[in-house]
């Protein structure tokens, strides 16, 4: 390389840890990855760093209804997710974890930080609370009629149907989601990040010139409306970081998510002899950029800047933001099959043709991109099989059959090669600048060049000929010269494509070797490189996706109750199970505790032993029929001191929850008191 080599750190937003990647996930780290492989390419050091968003209530709520740990939750759905990018040739140099110590470490500091610099100040406000499910609801945990129109089952910060904005407190019949709960408000102390104190640094940062136009406009769109104190803790329960010094708070999951960045590319600097401070330093002269969608832009442009400023960072060179994508002109629909899902989409087609796709399309705004999926196949077809892959195979098999597996060493149209090796300097451009559809058609109207040879010169004429033998053999070397510097430019969007054309070509293709032709080397044998799309394995996609969604929204075990309040989702060992004292019971007594909507209160004899226990199986069964009966419990379990009273054990029971929970029962001949083994 000529130029320096440039340091520059790049991520992708962070998935939250409870939901499938889906093809607009898809848009953002293919976009990145390209641009990173560019880099590569270019011979830069350039990092590529992204991590699951663990925390917060959604996570913490989907972990219980899946009777997990929340800890076993994530670490499942980042393998998943790291499995589907992968499947997308997403080559990120860290896939990690908020949930991780580099994070809380990262997090508390830069919380200190900015506590100790003033910035952080506390205050007493008034929130939604769940009496039953004993936590502070957030607002889509909230729902109840429209304050404005009077429509039914609306969230608690907007309604679907006539578009109002309000507060919970605002709304009618009011019901917490998690619970059916009705909720009160209950005050609490929270933590507040001082944004307006970074005003005036924000305006120079948005006003410097880096900014995509659309997002400083939206940014100063917020500055008219004036900025706010960011509320940054959340009270216990909470899956999450505690705040230092205050126990029971915990950090606003969007407070340690853009860390996170960080504390994935500090996990990865330990391990790989990375300086981690000479990309975050104030001083830093490394770049960093945030690729993101339109819809974080807030968290990106105003509070991570503040946040870095205020605890002594450098700040984003710049935000690459994107729009959302629409599937045949509309937003993506469940019901109509394309909200697909990535692990949908590899079941039916090759992950290049979508890299293909999006690059194709993709430009340095913050529009929309539609996927219609006719053109897609259309667009795939016609230029990847159409005009680059038939440059190989129409000319790659002669060089085995005909000449030995050898290229010949003379150019028959060097004018020609030499305007293929000139556009590189364009097309870099276009790469760097992120307008990747404007490369795409320079790269394209290569290809035609390179067809429109072929097919003038018609090799599979000239070797029919002894005369012309020497012509076909320089015809389908040029040619397969010119499909080299094809895929070289190609190689950030289609890295399997790359990897096979090195292979039938023998060399590595670099930025550096586009002038370095191949002439007189030998080739392998030709192999087919990729396949046409087929629409019949679209519709299959579609209608596999409507199956997978099916399934997933099939209904998820019941809400939580006291039944499994705990679950335990680990592995446990003998000497574990060994401690649990499983005993018969009977049921002596039975009653209905006023207060809560799930709880019954039992009597239990445990053969000349009676305790009290409070069981979540009032759905299922009325008092009157329990006394008598024969259940098991868990004799030796702490007593827990609930609203109602002392809880001493817990009864065993089997079932989602709502009306099918069964106690377990033991045999006849069973006695209240005897040991179960
Ligand atoms: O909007 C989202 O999907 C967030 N999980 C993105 C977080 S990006 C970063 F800030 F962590
Ligand atoms: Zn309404």
């Amino acid at each position: 390389m000529t130029t320096t080599q440039r340091k520059i750190l790049v991520t992708s937003a962070l998935p939250y840890a409870n939901g499938a990647i889906h093809l607009g996930h898809l848009l953002e780290h293919i976009q990145t990855d390209i641009w990173v492989r560019f880099q590569r390419l270019r011979g830069n050091e350039c990092y590529h760093i992204c991590a699951d968003d663990a925390h917060g209530t959604p996570i913490m709520l989907k972990a219980q209804q899946l009777g997990l740990k929340p800890e076993a939750m994530i670490e499942q759905v980042r393998a998943q997710h790291m499995a589907d990018f992968s499947g997308f040739q997403i080559g990120f140099d860290n896939y990690y974890s908020t949930h991780s110590d580099e994070n809380r470490e990262y997090s508390q500091h830069i919380y200190r930080m900015l506590r100790d610099n003033g910035y952080i100040q506390s205050r007493t406000i008034s929130q939604l609370y769940d009496p039953e499910k004993e936590m502070f609801l957030p607002d889509r945990f909230v729902k109840g009629t429209c304050p404005n129109c009077g429509s039914d089952d609306q969230y608690g910060d907007n309604c679907d149907s006539c578009g109002a904005t309000y507060s919970p407190i605002e709304l009618k019949n009011p019901r917490s989601v998690v619970s059916g709960a009705t909720p009160v408000m209950r005050d609490s102390e929270h933590y507040f990040f001082d944004l307006p104190a970074f005003e005036q640094m924000l305006k120079a940062w948005i006003d410097s010139g880096a900014l995509q136009s659309g997002v400083a406009n939206k940014l100063h769109e917020w500055f008219e409306q004036g900025l706010q104190q960011w509320d940054i803790s959340r009270d216990a329960p909470y899956f999450g970081f505690e705040i230092p010094d205050a126990p029971g708070k915990y950090f606003y999951v969007w407070l340690d998510a853009p860390i996170g960045y960080m504390g994935s590319f500090k996990n990865y600097c330990d391990s790989h002899n990375v300086d981690f401070d000479a990309f975050w330093n104030k001083d830093s002269t490394a770049e960093v950029y945030h690729f993101i969608g339109k819809d974080i832009v807030y968290f990106h442009g105003l509070f991570w800047p503040a946040m870095l400023d205020g605890a002594g960072y450098r700040k984003p060179t710049n935000l690459f933001v994107h729009g959302y994508v629409t599937v045949n002109g509309e937003k993506m629909s469940k019901s109509k099959g394309t909200f697909i899902q990535a692990s949908t989409y590899l079941k039916h087609l090759n992950p290049s043709y979508l890299r293909y796709y999006y690059a194709a399309k993709l430009n340095n705004r913050i529009d929309d991109l539609d996927l219609n999926l006719e053109d897609f196949a259309q667009r795939v077809n016609s230029d990847l099989i159409g005009k680059v892959i038939n440059i190989a195979s129409r000319t790659a098999g002669f060089i085995h059959k005909r000449f030995d597996g050898k290229l010949s060493s003379d150019v028959i149209a060097p004018e020609l090669l030499a305007s293929f090796v000139e556009n590189q300097h364009s097309i870099a451009e276009l790469f760097e600048q992120r307008e990747f559809g404007k490369a795409i058609r320079e790269i394209m109207a290569l290809a035609d060049k390179a067809n429109q040879f072929i097919a003038e010169q018609a090799p599979w004429q000239l070797v029919k000929e002894e005369a012309t033998l020497e012509q076909a053999h320089q015809v389908c070397s040029l040619s397969l010269e010119l499909f080299r510097i094809l895929v070289t430019y190609l190689k950030p969007v289609l890295p399997d494509l790359a990897a096979q054309t090195e292979e039938l070509l023998q060399t590595e293709l670099t930025w550096d070797n586009l002038s370095n032709a191949i002439f007189g080397q030998s080739i392998s044998k030709f192999k087919p490189l990729l396949q046409r799309v087929e629409m019949e394995h679209i519709q299959a996609m579609i209608e596999s996706s409507k199956e997978d969604l099916a399934k997933m929204q099939a209904p998820a075990p019941a809400q939580k109750t006291p039944l499994d309040e705990d679950p335990i989702a680990e592995t446990i060992d003998y000497d574990d199970f060994a401690k649990v004292d499983l005993r018969v019971a009977r049921i002596i007594k039975a009653e209905h505790v006023p207060e809560a909507n799930k709880l019954l209160k039992l009597q239990l004899d445990l053969g000349g032993e009676t305790r009290q226990v409070f069981a979540g199986i009032k759905s299922a069964y009325k008092p009157e029929d329990l006394e008598g009966r024969l259940t098991v419990m868990v004799a030796n379990l702490a007593p827990r001191k609930m609203r109602f009273g002392l809880s001493e054990g817990m009864i065993a029971a089997a079932g989602p929850g709502g009306k099918d929970i069964w106690l377990l029962s033991p045999d006849e001949g069973a006695e209240p008191g005897m040991r179960i083994k």
